[in-house]
């Protein structure tokens, strides 16, 4: 059955745990569909996985639309978030609703999210307004990673904690539909959990969040520019790709692939004609 921002809300008020994990191709959709996920997110960590930037600044519209509209194709049951790229929405509300928009459009994305607190809730409410669901994603906002001087755990000390539980309320308020937190201590995470009426999303936030969500390439083992600490491996899929890689290269070096079946055949008369 597909899910929707209502299997979200009432996964929560049933406290059941809500699973999500990134996909950015319709190929790796359709697995993480077929296991059974709640919900895709593209993420515009699609900047640094696919794309190989070192961080998520340079990602555009365009590269969100069309890896949107990629795993869209493939999900067949799983909500499909997509990432509003840096500077889409934080200039104004105009902006934000329009990119919205075209995400939803193009992107064939069923809801998007944003990053911020307090300062993107005039954005949240238009975009809410117009029909379109949003998630937001507080904690560690890679977008603000020049502000933050490097990827740190947020919330740390009282007055960081306080700003992370007013602006989860605030998003709350706004009708967000869920809440990922990133790189935030475990027990502040709980408290937000339970300060607030929607999901929250964990990434290295603990037990204590309503779901979970990774970056697929960091759990299969296929990323290693940078493995942060939250991350479980769930398979080496990497190293069984470099194998399997060095087995063709072997193989085509030896004239062992392709082999006879690999192949198509033609009549010897025709071949004949032509000699
Ligand atoms: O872009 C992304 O993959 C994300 C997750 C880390 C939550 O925002």
């Amino acid at each position: 059955m597909k899910n929707t921002v209502a299997t979200f809300r009432k996964a929560k008020e049933e406290g059941k745990k809500l699973s999500m994990l990134t996909a950015y191709d319709y190929s790796t959709a359709s697995l993480v569909d077929a296991a059974g996920i709640n919900g895709i997110l593209v993420g515009d960590s699609l900047g640094n996985v696919i794309l190989g930037y070192e961080d998520t600044i340079s990602v555009t519209m365009e590269d969100m639309i069309h890896h949107g509209a990629a795993v869209a194709r493939g999900a067949k049951n799983a909500l499909v978030v997509v990432d509003m790229p840096f500077m889409s929405y934080q200039g104004s509300v105009y902006d934000a609703l329009n990119n919205a928009g075209r995400l939803m459009k193009e992107g064939r994305a069923n809801a998007v999210k944003l990053e911020g607190g307090i300062e993107v809730v005039p954005q949240i409410k238009a975009i809410v307004q117009a029909g379109i669901p949003v998630m937001g994603h507080l904690g560690l906002t890679p977008q603000s990673i020049n502000a933050f001087g490097g990827y740190k755990v947020q919330g740390k000390d009282e007055a960081a904690a306080q700003k992370l539980l007013d602006d989860a309320k605030a998003l709350a308020e706004a009708g967000v539909f869920a809440i990922v937190l990133e790189c935030v201590p475990s027990a502040l995470a709980t408290l937000v959990t339970e300060a607030v009426d929607v999901p929250t999303i964990g990434i290295g936030a603990g037990a204590g969040c309503d779901g979970q969500i990774l970056v697929y390439q960091d759990m299969l083992g296929m990323f290693s520019d940078f493995t942060p600490k939250f991350v479980k491996r769930y398979a080496n899929i990497g190293e069984a790709m470099k194998n399997a890689f060095q087995s063709y290269i072997e193989e085509v070096a030896e004239g062992v692939f392709p082999a006879e079946q690999h192949g198509y055949g033609i009549s010897n008369e025709v071949i004949e004609k032509l000699y």
